[in-house]
């Protein structure tokens, strides 16, 4: 069995009661109301290993999932939250080597995601027209070492449109996505998927008009997902009664051509 060593300048999840902090590892104290650990003593001990803090509390230091960057991710942008991404993923068909266009970057919430399944050999093509946000995702992404992955850019795609072609999968999180119906039309393999998140009803309608009035896409779904955490607990398990209840809603359809080959 590998086991994957603890280094210098790498993340690492510290775990103790239900609580997760996201850090990385330097030779500093870190507090917590459990007690206090001195992350350069964990230089060379296994992920997965636990340490006792000073008031004698242990804490698992675990190598951080995607999910757990996610959670975590300094953000100034509203983000598609890991109940949504895995729909999302399923509808999007993408693995290893796809080309994928996506819009807004926002945080790069989605985008992480997106990139861990396109690579080695795939790209993300990610585009987002306020630099602060592009910077923030720039620095977010390199920390989940997937930057290489992910061709930035700082563009208005309602205005520009894209500046790829024949991508394997668009997908969408902005304000006007029906104002984009015909740019991704222009830059969608024929046959591939086309996904849409939009947080109202108001913007699924808009967008399934649009979708209709173009005519060149096929396959029409929405799907809003309903997930709730179970707190399990002898006698007592149940739903927790606090949670994420509303996201949004993932539109779904397909690039067809409108003529016969
Ligand atoms: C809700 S955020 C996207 C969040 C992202 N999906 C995530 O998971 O972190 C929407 C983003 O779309 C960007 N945006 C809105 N209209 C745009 C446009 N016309 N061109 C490019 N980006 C746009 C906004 O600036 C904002 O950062």
């Amino acid at each position: 069995m590998k086991i994957d060593i603890i280094e210098e300048g790498k993340p690492i999840v510290l775990y103790c009661r239900g609580k997760k902090w996201l850090l990385k590892v330097e030779d500093r104290e870190f507090h917590t109301h459990f007690g206090v650990v001195n992350l350069g003593d964990l230089i060379g001990k296994p992920y997965g290993c636990y340490v006792e803090t000073s008031s004698g509390e242990r804490i698992y230091v675990l190598k951080p999932l995607l999910v757990d960057f996610i959670e975590k991710l300094p953000r100034k942008t509203q983000i598609i939250y890991p109940k949504d991404l895995g729909l999302i993923l399923v509808y999007a068909d993408i693995s290893s080597g796809s080309r994928v266009v996506e819009a807004g970057t926002g945080s790069g919430a989605l985008t992480s995601l997106l990139a861990m399944h396109v690579k080695p050999n795939g790209v993300v093509y990610s585009y987002e027209k306020r630099r602060e946000f592009l910077e923030i995702a720039k620095r977010n992404l390199a920390n989940m070492g997937l930057d290489k992955y992910v061709r930035l850019c700082e563009r208005d795609v309602v205005e520009e449109g894209f500046d790829v072609k024949d991508v394997d999968t668009v997908i969408l999180d902005l304000d006007r996505p029906w104002d984009m119906v015909s740019h991704v039309y222009e830059v969608l393999k024929p046959s591939r998927p086309f996904i849409v998140f939009v947080p109202t009803f108001n913007q699924l309608e808009k967008m399934w008009k649009a979708i209709s009035e173009h005519g060149g896409f096929i396959d029409f779904k929405v799907f809003e997902q309903i997930l709730r955490e179970i707190k399990v607990e002898v006698g007592a398990t149940r739903p927790y009664t606090r949670g994420i209840m509303f996201t949004g809603y993932v539109i779904f359809c397909r690039k067809v051509l409108n003529h016969q080959d």
